[in-house]
């Protein structure tokens, strides 16, 4: 399969989500090879979407001669994208929200009504490609946080698409924090493994990923300097 992982953290890959997508990627590669690319889109030059819908009007191509041209490309050559990317603001970094906003020429002006929603209809062909989001965050709470981001997410990508959220993941990067990141990415591991046999993950493990790793008070009192 070939993959393209969209890393939106600013820090690389030095990112606390990464380790999360790094484990999901060799859980698919236990159970097959796996053909893997990843962007750094903080080091991508992308311009801010015009307005102008001149893509959506000209079969799909943009004002702009910046390297989103050959992101779409490598979008269209892809079995899977992998966003991966830390939790700002309830929402996704900067950066990579420029991204998405630049998929636009892959998308007519034209509308269609799909079931109750509108939607715009493709001027290109990516009925093949699926969609994982994989999104790590500061909070130890994922109620009350993760869900304008995974609403948003479904709203992108109605169909095909497999959404991992771990609250906690700071500790991805605090190495005396492995006696309960080690097994979490364990059970990471497990998910790609199963997302690669079968194109999901299931509802139990996704819900065990998504849960704290320690107590949210004890989680607090850490990053507060009490414990
Ligand atoms: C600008 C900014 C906004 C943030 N907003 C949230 C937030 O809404 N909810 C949350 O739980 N954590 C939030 N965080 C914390 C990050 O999600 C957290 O530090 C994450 O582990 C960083 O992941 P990364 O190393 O992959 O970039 C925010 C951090 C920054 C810098």
């Amino acid at each position: 399969m070939r993959i393209l992982v969209l890393n939106g953290s600013p820090k690389r890959d030095k990112s606390d989500t990464m380790h999360i997508t790094r484990a999901f990627l060799e859980g698919m590669q236990d159970f097959g090879p796996q053909e893997i690319e990843t962007i750094h889109v903080i080091d991508q030059h992308i311009e801010y979407c015009a307005g102008c819908f001149t893509c959506m009007h000209n079969g799909g191509t943009c004002i702009y001669d910046d390297d989103m041209r050959g992101i779409l490309e490598k979008f269209l050559e892809s079995d899977l994208l992998v966003f991966s990317f830390p939790l700002y603001c309830y929402g996704m970094p900067a950066p990579l929200k420029a991204l998405m906003d630049r998929v636009l020429p892959l998308s007519a002006m034209t509308m269609q009504k799909v079931g109750d929603r509108y939607e715009h209809v493709g001027q290109a062909d990516f009925s093949r490609l699926r969609y994982l989001m994989i999104c790590g965050c500061g909070f130890p709470n994922s109620r009350h946080n993760f869900e304008a981001m995974t609403q948003q997410f479904q709203l992108m990508f109605p169909v095909r698409h497999t959404i991992l959220t771990v609250p906690e993941s700071p500790m991805f990067n605090a190495p005396e924090a492995a006696p309960v990141t080690v097994p979490r990415l364990a059970l990471v591991r497990q998910a790609g493994k199963q997302y690669a046999e079968t194109e999901t993950v299931d509802d139990a493990l996704l819900s065990k990923i998504g849960s704290p790793m320690i107590p949210e008070e004890v989680y607090a009192s850490i990053v507060n300097g009490n414990a």
